[in-house]
């Protein structure tokens, strides 16, 4: 079988990407990295990219006169390199109804969502006092982190946290639960029926 081909976007400093490089390193994990592709240049998550000889593009939304031009470009070059699954990892856009129908797109928030949705994930569950809190992979909707949930990890917040080391320890946790779902994805498929995300034939 052919490894699952992904392309990952990102925005910044990409440890979640290489934590998919490393992963795909073993043959056994059953994916590629084919391309990574940010919406800004300049970043960590591209040089980690360069680094391990995968491709590169980006695409700023200032380069382009309208929104729907910015979105169309970014569609036409990840349909070059043919992906089974698009990762948004940290990837800090959001996508149109059009790409999102051309590809499946997962994404990774640092919150169990529903809860605390948007760009601030760990200080908004910092201030409204959770003890818990986490990571979710979810398939992108039109919503912002409101897609079909895929899998979520839990993680304590710890009195003297601050948003920093709040968000450090969630992204540790985020890691994993992205290798370990996403490779699951790639050698036993996923089936989306309404909010019902279900891996692999043995799942209920
Ligand atoms: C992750 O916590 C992701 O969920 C959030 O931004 C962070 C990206 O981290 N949207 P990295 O670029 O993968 O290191």
């Amino acid at each position: 079988m052919q490894p699952a081909r992904l392309v990952v976007l990102v925005s910044g400093s990409g440890t979640n990407l290489q934590a998919l490089i490393d992963a795909c390193a073993d043959p056994a994990y059953g994916a590629r990295v084919v391309a990574v592709g940010a919406d800004r240049d300049g970043i960590e998550g591209l040089a980690r990219a360069e680094r391990a000889g995968i491709p590169t593009f980006s695409r700023s939304v200032t380069d382009f006169e309208t929104r729907e031009g910015w979105d169309e470009s970014l569609a036409t070059v990840v349909e070059r390199f043919e992906p089974d699954v698009v990762v948004s990892a940290g990837f800090m856009k959001l996508l149109s109804a059009r790409f999102l129908d051309r590809f499946l797109t997962l994404n990774t928030h640092p919150a169990l969502c529903p809860a605390f949705p948007g760009m601030h994930g760990p200080r908004d569950a910092l201030a409204y006092g959770v003890k818990v809190t986490g990571a979710t992979l979810f398939v992108v909707d039109a919503g912002v982190d409101t897609g079909p949930i895929v899998a979520q990890v839990p993680v304590e917040v710890h009195e003297g946290d601050d948003v920093e080391s709040l968000h450090e320890r969630i992204k540790t946790a985020e890691r994993a639960m992205l290798v370990d779902a996403v490779g699951r994805i790639a050698r036993e498929g996923i089936t989306v029926e309404g909010r019902r995300v279900r891996i692999g034939a043995a799942a209920r």
